[in-house]
């Protein structure tokens, strides 16, 4: 098993390994005290792994769940008044321990219930997914969607700690594993060479835990030094202004998140090749990583439409349009371009 401290305000530590959710109880022993416990699921994930969590904690404690169903749609208002209330109904309080065990989406609802019920109950994250494992559990971000955005309403709120079980990857369809490659990749192009070559090698089980731990490692850095998103936090967006553009032309339907990062990814890199602030080859090695990856590789939307989407972003500030590009494979700087810079850079 391989540990990250994640040195924020308030510091917890990451677990990575097999076979680590049949462990919980004994693993959160020394990290803090509580009582009753409340797990909260999604359908899918509820069949798979809840039983085996329930089962790790000894018998004197009241274990209650709560499950929603599983997708995107499970981030919303409803959701929160429904949990709510289930937690006031079951008399629990600020010495009771809320457990997400899921994918991002349980993660970042859980997050949110956690640190508004009572004004803050201690949470325990399990992702399920590789995007939760490497990306959303760690760093403490939470949210909901409402119906004029997504992510728009939520909190930075620390887990106690963070428990990834790899095991549980297993089960994953082959399209949200790849799902969460995107990410995975976008840690290797800003941050870590020797990451990106180990890609290629993540059929191997070992490797797989190598990397995970590595992606985390890196998320714990960032966050680290930018708790609360005011500036070096923003290198986790690349691939992400197109990415999020992509998905945006396609209606949120054709293309997955990480799909989306993975055509921005390459596109940034070809478009800053042209250029000339990134060395001419870049964009082709982390296509081939992607292909190997099974994720798509072409960008269908046009620069122009680019332009106009990139510039509503709600991140642009003073009208400055942040992109993240890379020095090499591993290496990445923050290029802030006005308006009329941004449309020289796609060429328009
Ligand atoms: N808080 C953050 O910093 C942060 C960062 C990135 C993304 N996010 C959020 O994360 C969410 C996406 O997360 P996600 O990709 O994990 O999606 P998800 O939670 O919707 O999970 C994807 C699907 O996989 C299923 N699933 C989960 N674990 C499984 C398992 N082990 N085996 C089989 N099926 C399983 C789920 O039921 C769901 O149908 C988005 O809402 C996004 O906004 C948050």
């Amino acid at each position: 098993m391989q540990i990250i401290d994640v040195n924020v305000s308030k510091p917890y530590k990451v677990f990575v390994g097999e076979n680590l959710i049949e462990n919980t109880a004994n693993m959160i022993e020394d990290i803090c005290n509580y009582k009753n416990v409340v797990i909260i699921t999604d359908d899918i994930v509820e069949t798979l792994y809840l039983d085996t969590l329930k089962k790790s904690f000894p018998q004197d404690k009241n274990i209650f769940s709560f499950t929603v169903k599983n997708g995107e749609q499970a981030k919303c208002a409803d959701n929160l008044f429904a949990i709510w209330s289930f937690l006031a109904e079951n008399h629990i309080t600020r010495s009771d321990l809320i457990v997400a065990l899921g994918g991002g989406v349980v993660g970042d609802l859980t997050g949110f219930i956690a640190s508004t019920y009572l004004r803050g109950v201690k949470y325990l994250q399990i992702p399920t997914t590789l995007l939760s494992q490497v990306d959303s559990s760690v760093g403490g971000k939470t949210a909901i969607n409402i119906p004029q955005g997504k992510n728009l309403v939520g909190s930075f709120y620390q887990p106690i700690a963070v428990i990834c079980d790899i095991n549980t990857l297993s089960t994953l369809s082959d399209k949200i594993f790849s799902d969460g490659m995107g990410e995975v990749i976008k840690y290797g192009c800003i941050y870590d060479k020797n990451l990106f070559e180990l890609i290629k090698d993540i059929d191997d089980k070992n490797v797989l835990e190598k990397i995970i731990t590595r992606c985390i490692s890196i998320k714990a850095e960032v966050v680290c030094q930018d708790e609360f998103d005011t500036g070096l936090r923003m290198i986790l967006n690349f691939g992400h202004t197109i990415g999020h553009a992509v998905e945006k032309y396609h209606n949120f339907t054709d293309y997955t998140h990480g799909q989306a990062v993975a055509i921005g990814m390459i596109h940034i890199t070809k478009l800053s090749e042209k250029f000339n602030t990134t060395p001419i080859g870049t964009s082709d090695k982390i296509k081939a990583l992607c292909e190997k990856c099974n994720l798509p590789t072409e960008c269908d939307v046009p620069n122009d439409v680019l332009f106009d989407v990139c510039c509503v972003d709600k991140k642009n500030l003073n009208n400055v349009i942040n992109l993240i590009l890379l020095k090499d494979i591993g290496e990445c700087y923050i290029q802030k371009l006005n308006h009329s810079e941004f449309k020289d850079f796609l060429n328009l």
